[in-house]
């Protein structure tokens, strides 16, 4: 029997393909590759998507991280809070502002910052929170906008993997100064190459940020701030406007793939994704955590089943980090996290059939 992809991009292209192939001869015809209506039309539509009052596209989601903090004057001397448990981007963002980033550990029931565990971390020094809403799941925003309120400080959500995420009934995008998105081709809106945007509800947050991205050029031609070059490119905009209008229609079947999973796997030893009632989870990624984990990473790779290890190192492990540890920094729940989580193939495209022979190989792994 055939084995499984982790993911298979090629399946929605060829959904899509006529308009995509058009909207992108579009921009090539145009002419009009970096910035122009284009983008222009996607930042609005995205806002219009998030309900939000701006959006500005760069060139990666690591870099709408990295500019608001840069936009929000975060540098040296500075301390941000985040979560000890993403991609990399989430702590090194804070490093390449010349802060320092402070690490806090993850709820038990999820892969989210544990909003209890932030305040003690809080000092001086501290900035700004930078939660991330990782695998599609959003943050316990509550909790986090209360502190950062309560202590003066900013909110950078990392959003990277949750658009069209909901908290409350609301999508996430409107709930702090920033919140920042990725379109890396493997993402719930991914385009043909990198890309990110910020979004604000503010004026003046979207001035300071969209100067940065044109190296500080603010149209009077004094510029009083050094930017750099990151913008979202025309034709990777065309792409993404032509995804956009499939996003919900995606997220659902993304969700509807998650509640399969969840029926015909229930009753095993395992932890499945949580659905919180206050939250809407986009399942970016479906990872389950097991304590058998690597015997079933081989038995995966024995039947030809995809499977993604996100993240097997949390950011105190990693040495480059290290300078920024406190002496007691312990991360317990993160630590067993990286050692038992395990993400199962989940795409909107994916079959019954294929979603079967996942299930049947994790239930004839635990029958022995
Ligand atoms: C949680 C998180 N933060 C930040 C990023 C950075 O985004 P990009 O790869 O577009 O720079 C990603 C994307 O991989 C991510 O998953």
């Amino acid at each position: 029997m055939d084995g499984v992809p982790f993911l298979d991009l090629k399946r929605q292209y060829q959904g899509i393909k006529p308009e995509i192939d058009q909207a992108m001869m579009q921009v090539v015809l145009s002419h009009q590759f970096i910035l122009g209506p284009e983008l222009e039309a996607f930042e609005k539509e995205i806002s219009d998507y998030l309900g939000v009052k701006h959006a500005i596209g760069v060139a990666s989601g690591t870099d709408a991280l990295l500019l608001s903090l840069k936009a929000l004057g975060i540098g040296p001397g500075d301390e941000v809070l985040t979560s000890v448990y993403s991609f990399f981007s989430s702590a090194a963002v804070i490093c390449w502002a010349g802060a320092k980033p402070v690490f806090v550990d993850i709820e038990a029931n999820g892969f989210n910052l544990d909003p209890e565990a932030i305040a003690s971390k809080i000092t001086k020094h501290t900035r700004a929170i930078l939660p991330v809403h990782l695998f599609g799941e959003p943050a316990a925003m509550d909790g986090i906008r209360a502190l950062a309120k309560e202590e003066n400080l900013y909110l950078i959500e990392d959003a990277c993997q949750a658009i069209g995420s909901e908290y409350q009934g609301r999508k996430i995008g409107g709930l702090s100064e920033y919140s920042c998105y990725s379109f890396y081709p493997t993402k719930v809106l991914g385009g043909f190459g990198d890309g990110g945007m910020a979004v604000t509800d503010s004026e003046q947050l979207y001035q300071r940020f969209s100067e940065l991205r044109v190296h500080g050029a603010k149209g009077s031609g004094d510029r009083t701030t050094i930017g750099i070059n990151s913008r979202l490119d025309a034709i990777q905009a065309a792409v993404l406007r032509v995804k956009l209008k499939y996003l919900n229609q995606w997220i659902e079947a993304r969700r509807a793939r998650a509640k399969r999973y969840r029926e015909l796997l229930a009753g095993l030893p395992l932890r499945l994704p949580e659905e919180k009632p206050d939250r809407k989870h986009t399942y970016n990624a479906f990872v389950i955590t097991l304590d058998q984990r690597d015997a079933l990473m081989d038995r995966f790779r024995q039947k030809g089943i995809g499977f993604s290890l996100y993240y097997p190192r949390p950011f105190h492990q990693f040495s480059c980090f290290k300078r920024y540890l406190d002496k007691n920094g312990k991360f317990p729940v993160a630590e067993q996290a990286s050692k038992k989580s395990i993400a199962l193939p989940l795409f909107p495209e994916m079959t019954d059939q294929e979603q079967d022979q996942v299930v049947n190989s994790v239930k004839e792994f635990f029958a022995g």
